[in-house]
């Protein structure tokens, strides 16, 4: 199936890594001309060249941290400066805190709420007047399986992801007449640098592996692993394609089953 990727104009923000790469490698692939947003120059460049080696396109790479607030202006120079309009924007910043409730501070509430949601407004506010230039627009956001089934000792992301839902929802109707269609994907667990990290951590404080660790997780899935970030990226590129062109205001799990709610 084609999906109608030929010369895409595309930013994936946070896309040295994980999810984002994947669903840019998958964009370059399909013919999408691509820039690969995140903190790290070092990163960006080792994830462009790799994405060369496998497709032959190297992407464009762009240093950007979307927590701080001129962030919004720094894209906004890219995209003007490259091709003056935009046709994607995949937002993939965002992550857990694991505590309890009480151990939350305002700060450390507000540190999660500017890396899960703040952080998708600034990237949408500073490229939406290059969105409406754009061909067949839309927009993909990364929530969380936490949104529909809150998992124990990760309020703040169960909050913040179920937020970033609300702001799908509001975004798909608020721009519906411009064209520009807002969907998000909801990852179930996935193996990247997010997951390593934290089996590392709990396996020190459990006196366990790594291995164990993912394996009590992965139990719990229905079905009975962890995701490759590719198989979570097959949603993204496939909603911000114009094939899912009456598709907007989704939020689409891809999470092998773990979040078991009807809606
Ligand atoms: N993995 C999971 O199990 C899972 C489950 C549910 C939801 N999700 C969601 O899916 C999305 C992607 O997760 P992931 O597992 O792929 O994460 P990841 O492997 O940690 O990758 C995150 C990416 O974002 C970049 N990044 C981090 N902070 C940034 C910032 N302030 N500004 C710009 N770029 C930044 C990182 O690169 P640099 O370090 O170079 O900045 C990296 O490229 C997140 O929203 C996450 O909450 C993931």
């Amino acid at each position: 199936m084609d999906l109608g990727y030929r010369g895409r104009r595309i930013v994936v923000v946070g896309a040295s890594e994980g999810i984002g790469h994947a669903a840019a490698a998958q964009m370059v692939g399909e013919g999408g001309d691509v820039v690969l947003v995140s903190r790290s120059e070092n990163k960006l460049a080792a994830a462009a060249d790799a994405i060369s080696r496998s497709h032959g396109v190297k992407p464009g790479i762009f240093v950007c941290d979307v927590t701080q607030s001129g962030a919004g202006d720094e894209l906004a120079r890219l995209v003007e400066t490259r091709w003056g309009a935009l046709d994607v924007l995949v937002s993939a910043v965002g992550g857990s805190v694991r505590s309890e409730f009480a151990a939350l501070d305002d700060e450390a509430w507000l540190s999660n709420y500017n890396f899960n949601v703040l952080s998708t407004v600034r990237a949408v506010r500073a490229l939406l007047p290059f969105l409406k230039k754009g061909n067949a627009p839309a927009i993909v956001t990364l929530g969380g399986a936490a949104a529909k089934m809150p998992y124990a000792n990760q309020v703040a992301s169960n909050v913040h992801k179920a937020g970033l839902i609300g702001l799908t929802k509001t975004l798909a109707a608020e721009f519906a007449r411009t064209g520009i269609r807002v969907n998000s994907v909801a990852p179930g667990r996935t193996l990247t640098s997010l997951w390593t990290t934290r089996a590392d951590t709990l396996a020190a404080e459990q006196n366990s592996t790594p291995e164990a660790v993912l394996a009590h997780f992965a139990d719990e899935i229905p079905l009975g692993r962890f995701a490759e970030a590719d198989e979570i990226a097959v949603g993204v590129v496939w909603l911000a394609s114009p094939r899912a062109s009456y598709i907007t205001g989704q939020t689409l799990n891809v999470d092998g089953g773990i979040a078991r709610g009807l809606l």
